[in-house]
């Protein structure tokens, strides 16, 4: 095979043999093919597409291209959660524990975040001495005897899909269908979970922007997990505006300490238990979500749920007391609240100011405004800014830091009220934060209806 060729073919949009895709990853990865042809080979991908049939070949070529993990060692069958990346998204940290506590095996490898998302590997190290890189003999003993583990991406795992999503990542060729549905499940088909439930998320700050690709994308990453052998489904949700209220990593753990205990935010808890539910029935420990739903509801009101937690916590070398207090956990020294005032008004939203006059309308504070939207990549950037995220994956990151968001879309705010809480340690970056939050939010002086939380659910 020359890479001349298959560059050519699909520059021609012609489809791809099974050959040809094997013979381009095992070279790739090899660092037998350089990457500018592979450049050239992805944009004519993301021009032209790729069919099912190319999608599958070229999954499995990149999950086979490096290590596989063999999860036989642990009894029962073994369920991993995806979400397709979103701000404020920490259901891993209560899903884990939630379907643990009935009896569920949940193995979960996660990432650092980078740019406006977050990683569940920097919020789990909010816990004084926790180990986020386990053995595999120590991760397969963790799940079988806690129910629950997470461990950073091993070095090997999928390799050909860690070089490629870098090399798209700066070629502008991440947003096309194929490409995403086949670099998830690589990873999801090498880690080796027997039940994939997948969170695809869906708005402005996701990926896909709307619910027709959201869906196209969730149809075709259950059609692959099925066709390599996994039970996988793929549940469509919002995600146009953050997830809960907190945003930075040790408020995001304090934020899934509170929802164990019944008392989190209402979106977060009910994704958590919609994801759940269908976890552990696909899992076969239940005969319907409704039954599962009943079982996380109970393990959440008695406690078992935030008990798993310290579990975990204690089993992966942290101090499970911060479970329970969780003031021990890092505090940024500088709190600082927004205020909703004319400037939201006045000089960071001209446009929709002078739509409004011209629209008749009074533009005084005193009538009090809904948000209307909140620009999610622009409050992790707040979170980024505070020094709680990576512009580079060098970079070292403050756990204490983040914001806490007091109004969501279809809140109603009067001057003088609180929008959101600014945890910083500088106080140059705050005033940056500051600014870049207050642009994130957009105003309505007419009431604003939210948008449903769960779009639907694909199961082929
Ligand atoms: N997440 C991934 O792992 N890969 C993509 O291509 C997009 C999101």
């Amino acid at each position: 095979m020359r890479m001349y060729d298959v560059i050519m073919k699909k520059r021609n949009g012609e489809r791809l043999s099974t050959e040809e895709i094997n013979a381009f990853i095992d070279g790739y990865t090899k660092g037998q093919i350089p990457g500018y042809q592979v450049s050239a080979l992805m944009m004519a991908i993301y021009f032209n597409k790729m069919d099912y049939q190319e999608t599958f070949d070229l999954t499995m070529a990149m999950a086979h291209s490096g290590d596989t993990l063999d999860l036989s060692g642990i009894n029962g069958l073994k369920c991993d959660k995806h979400s397709t990346g979103g701000v404020g998204d920490k259901t891993s940290l209560v899903l884990g524990p939630m379907v643990a506590a009935v009896g569920g095996k949940i193995v979960k490898m996660s990432g650092r975040g980078l740019g406006h998302t977050g990683g569940t590997i920097d919020k789990m190290e909010s816990f004084q001495g926790l180990s986020t890189a386990l053995s595999e003999e120590q991760f397969i003993s963790q799940v079988n005897s806690v129910g629950f583990a997470i461990t950073g991406q091993t070095g090997n795992l999928a390799p050909a899909d860690k070089k490629l999503y870098a090399l798209r990542d700066v070629t502008a060729t991440v947003d096309n269908l194929s490409l995403i549905a086949s670099s998830i499940m690589s990873k999801k088909i090498a880690a080796g979970a027997d039940v994939i439930v997948l969170d695809v998320k869906c708005g402005s700050g996701a990926f896909m922007k709307n619910e027709k690709d959201a869906f196209a994308l969730g149809e075709e990453m259950v059609r692959i997990g099925k066709t390599a052998g996994r039970k996988t489904i793929a549940i469509v949700t919002e995600m146009d505006q953050p997830l809960g209220f907190a945003v930075g990593n040790a408020l995001e753990v304090k934020e899934a300490i509170a929802t164990l205990k019944g008392r989190g935010p209402k979106d977060l808890l009910e994704l958590c238990l919609v994801l759940g539910s269908h976890m552990v029935t696909e899992s076969g420990l239940f005969a319907s979500e409704e039954q599962g739903r009943a079982a996380l509801e109970e393990v959440i009101s008695n406690g078992k749920a935030l008990d798993k937690l310290a579990e975990f916590v204690r089993a992966q070398g942290g101090n499970p007391d911060q479970v329970y207090d969780d003031s021990a956990l890092p505090e940024a020294a500088i709190i600082t609240e927004i205020l909703f005032d004319e400037t939201m008004i006045d000089g960071l939203n001209e446009n929709f100011k002078s739509k409004m006059q011209s629209a008749g309308n009074d533009i005084s504070l005193s009538n009090g405004y809904y948000v209307e939207h909140i620009q999610s990549d622009e409050v992790g950037n707040a979170s980024r800014i505070l020094g709680g995220g990576r512009a580079t994956k060098e970079d070292v990151i403050d756990l204490s830091v983040g914001v806490a968001l007091h109004k969501k879309v279809g809140d109603q705010l009067h001057k003088g009220e609180s929008i959101a809480t600014i945890y910083g340690n500088d106080e140059s970056k705050i005033a940056a934060a500051i600014s870049v939050l207050k642009g994130a939010y957009r105003f309505s002086t007419s009431p604003v209806h939210t948008s449903k939380l769960i779009k639907g659910i694909v199961k082929l």
